[in-house]
């Protein structure tokens, strides 16, 4: 069996992405992960009441990624629980923050819960097993808006953890201080974009730092979720009515990277699973990026 864990799983993309890794791989089996047993309970529930067969392949794992302490005992559990055939994948998709202003709080789920998820589960992965960090096209849009200096930073495929925790400790103490994100070529600091921005980073610096493994990141595209779907009137709408598509259609690329067969490793993808560059936005269709 390939063993799969999805982060933030309980509802939403993650939710769709562990429905169609069941539906689409039968030789998966598949850690949903949530932050809160109850929840990541419910979404079982929910999978099973569609799908009996799937009881045997999927199991809740109570992971916060913004917690080393969760992160590490579930670490144990997935290893306790894997025998000898490790860990296929990990979709990092957890992630919070289109409307949030607390910088410290939305880099510490959207950019070091990748790392922090990497550092504990890359040894349980098998050689050419895969992660697929789910970042978005705010990365690359938040990146053409900044100075030709953290422009270099952010499309660097040399760069280290070091160099992007030190960007995000210098960026939250300007937290809230436009002018001086602008001053230092960081547009206007927007928390989620930067916070994608930097994702995409990590998946250049984990690609490099492991080239025995397949990493990518892609947007999933404008998806109608609670992360962007807030009134309750619009709750009561189709994604085609507000304009999104279905985290279903947000799982596509995600589906690709983690059970195609992508070109490499450290690249980013948009939401119709073709490459993109990390610098500036690629609408789905048009022709993909060769950079
Ligand atoms: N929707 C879009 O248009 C869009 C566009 C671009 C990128 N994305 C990205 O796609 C991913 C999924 O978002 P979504 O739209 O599906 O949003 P969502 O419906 O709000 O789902 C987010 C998921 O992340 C979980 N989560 C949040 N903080 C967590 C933490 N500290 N530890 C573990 N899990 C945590 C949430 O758990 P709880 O239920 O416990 O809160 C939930 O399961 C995110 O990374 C998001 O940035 C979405």
């Amino acid at each position: 069996m390939r063993r799969i864990l999805v982060t933030g799983a309980n509802k939403g993309i993650g939710f769709a992405i562990a429905e169609r890794v069941l539906e689409e791989a039968d030789d998966t089996f598949l850690f949903l992960g949530s932050r809160d047993t109850d929840r990541g309970t419910a979404a079982v529930e929910k999978l099973l009441q569609a799908n009996p067969d799937f009881a045997n392949r999927v199991r809740v794992l109570e992971i916060d990624v913004s917690n080393d302490e969760s992160v590490h005992n579930a670490a144990e559990t997935v290893r306790a629980q894997s025998a000898d055939d490790g860990l296929y994948g990990i979709v990092n998709n957890a992630g919070i923050g289109f409307g949030s202003s607390d910088l410290s709080t939305v880099l510490n789920v959207n950019t070091r819960g990748i790392h922090r998820i990497c550092a504990a589960f890359i040894p349980l992965l098998v050689n050419a097993g895969r992660i697929v960090n789910i970042t978005s096209a705010a990365g690359p849009n938040f990146v053409a808006k900044c100075g030709p200096d953290k422009k270099a930073f952010l499309t660097n495929v040399d760069v280290t953890w070091n160099e992007i925790d030190t960007l995000m400790n210098e960026c939250v103490s300007f937290a809230g201080d436009v002018a001086a994100f602008n001053a230092n070529g960081l547009a206007d600091g927007s928390p989620y974009g930067l916070s994608k921005a930097l994702a995409n980073s990590c998946t250049l610096q984990l690609a490099r730092e492991h080239p025995n493994l397949i990493i990518n990141a892609c947007t999933p595209g404008y998806i109608a979720t609670d992360l962007t779907v807030q009134s309750e009137a619009d709750r009561r709408k189709s994604p085609e009515e507000l304009g999104m598509k279905s985290p279903r259609e947000g799982a596509n690329s995600a589906i690709f990277l983690l059970l195609g067969d992508p070109e490499g490793t450290g690249q980013y993808y948009g939401s119709d699973a073709q490459r993109s560059p990390l610098d500036r936005y690629r609408a789905p269709g048009s022709p993909p990026y060769t950079g």
